[in-house]
């Protein structure tokens, strides 16, 4: 019987300057999500990669004084070995100014003119370049004598110029309709209810293309005209599919998960589902918006300077310790605050202490009375009011927070078993037992070590390295 697919996104990220902690964040969600499905024995699809094009890239490039595709190529190149530094499972990274990504979004745009979907018109409004988004006069504040915009603070400029639209206003309804017959295409429900409220209000047409610059995909018929960089942008994710010859992946396509910031929900769950529904083609399963960081109570920003660098983190705590704290620290959905004191709290206590301590005191102990080698049989049947017994609902139990995603809750519920494994440890003393009962000691050993089995196996998507060693220590294959 054929795997049953699973196909994961992560944005794909803008290469105007270096990757840093809120983008590992969305790429650390997709990787534990595609790890754990690949477990459960489906075949997954993993993508990510970079958004290349746009007035925001080519403002970027010109302040470096570099030539505009080949900045893109040193920064994407960062972002790539992001991917390794933070052993990613992903099976493809898309970059926008590939060839197969001209063909795929061209497909796109044609088959909204074809279905009427597109007119040429006159834009006039305001425009952030660094969200690359439109903004409504309502959205817009002044701040210090300069018009900003309200929700994200960036500054916005006044533009005029003909453009092509899309007529966004004309899939209002079939839009409702979507989010009510698919309670949980848009999650968390909170976010969910946003986008309806957001959509109830009323849609405009969207301008999709610009004539001011010349960094993107040219409209085929009419080459002054640069599609809109989030037209582009979110066509990603057919393209990596082969898109428009979709017969070898068409099934993950069907079962597609996109994994977002809550910053680029509008793009995801209004703008995408639209274009789709223009073009004829199946809409993707779900859309998890996950929250923001802030570093020590700020906001990260570039004007602050106080992006953190993932790699930093990583080599003075390790991969698995950043990837911990990312998950454990706030329920997925939420906003978060980094600190490297919280970093520190969390490994020490949760990690060093309460697991490290504990496999490490237990294997040494083993090797140095039983030779390394697992001393009893174990008989799960005699097992009543044993911690290990729960350990065998723990898969399901994980399995279902997962597909609910509530990771955090997740990873807690085996950190859980832990603390339960290190109390019953504490509680039966094999270093004194030793002396009297060896065989009882063994006994306890070996419980211990099966606990540890089935902890390595359910690890393996959060915490790939540390779960490795141990299956391997384990001799685990
Ligand atoms: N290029 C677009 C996405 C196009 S997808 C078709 C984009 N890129 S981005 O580089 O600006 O951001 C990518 C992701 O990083 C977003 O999901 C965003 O939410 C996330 N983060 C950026 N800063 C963040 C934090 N401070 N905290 C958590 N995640 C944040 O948007």
């Amino acid at each position: 019987m054929a795997n049953k697919n699973f196909y994961i996104t992560t944005p794909i990220y803008y290469p105007s300057g270096n990757p840093h902690m809120g983008h590992a964040y969305s790429s650390i969600i997709a990787d534990i999500i595609a790890r754990f499905k690949k477990m459960e024995g489906l075949s997954v699809y993993f993508l990510t990669g970079t958004d290349e094009h746009g007035l925001k890239i080519q403002r970027e490039a010109e302040k470096n004084k570099k030539d505009v595709k080949l900045f893109c190529d040193e920064i994407s190149k960062k972002f790539e070995e992001l991917t390794k530094t933070l052993n990613l499972s992903n099976n493809d990274f898309i970059r926008t100014t590939e060839k197969r990504h001209f063909k795929s979004v061209n497909e796109i745009w044609n088959r909204l003119i074809k279905s009427g979907d597109i007119y040429l018109g006159k834009y006039s409004g305001w425009y952030s370049v660094s969200d690359e988004a439109y903004y409504d006069e309502d959205e817009i504040i002044e701040k210090n004598g300069k018009k900003i915009s309200q929700t994200s603070g960036s500054a916005v400029d006044w533009v005029e110029e003909e453009s092509y639209f899309f007529k966004l206003s004309a899939f209002q309804n079939k839009l409702l309709d979507h989010y009510k017959k698919n309670k949980d295409f848009i999650l968390p429900q909170s976010r969910r209810n946003e986008v309806i409220s957001f959509v109830k209000s009323g849609l405009k047409d969207l301008s999709i293309s610009r004539t001011s610059f010349k960094w993107g995909i040219n409209v085929e018929k009419n080459s002054n005209h640069i599609m809109y960089v989030w037209i582009d942008a979110l066509v990603n994710y057919l393209t990596s599919l082969g898109y428009p010859d979709l017969k070898k992946k068409k099934e993950y396509w069907d079962e597609c998960i996109h994994i977002i910031g809550k910053d680029i929900l509008k793009f995801h769950a209004v703008y995408w589902p639209a274009m789709l529904m223009a073009a004829n083609l199946p809409l993707p399963r779900r859309i998890f918006a996950h929250g923001w960081w802030t570093n020590e109570g700020k906001k990260i920003s570039k004007s602050l300077g106080n992006a953190i660098d993932p790699n930093k983190i990583i080599n003075t705590y390790g991969l698995d310790q950043f990837r911990y704290f990312l998950l454990r620290e706030v329920t997925l959905g939420q906003d978060g605050d980094f600190s490297e004191k919280a970093l520190k709290n969390r490994v020490n206590s949760d990690l060093s202490n309460n697991f490290g301590n504990l496999v490490q005191r237990i294997i040494k102990f083993l090797f140095k009375n039983f030779e390394g080698v697992i001393p009893f049989q174990l008989d799960s049947n005699s097992l009543n009011n044993h911690p290990l017994k729960d350990s065998y609902f723990l898969f399901s139990k994980v399995e279902k927070l997962i597909n609910n995603f509530e990771l955090s809750k997740g990873i807690d519920e085996i950190f859980i078993f832990i603390s339960s494994l290190n109390k019953f440890m504490d509680e039966s003393e094999p270093w004194n037992m030793i002396k009297s009962d060896k065989e009882l000691t063994g006994k306890i050993l070996t419980e211990l070590i099966e606990g540890f089995r089935v902890i390595g196996i359910i690890l393996q998507p959060f915490l790939p390295i540390a779960s490795k060693l141990l299956l391997d220590t384990l001799n685990i294959d």
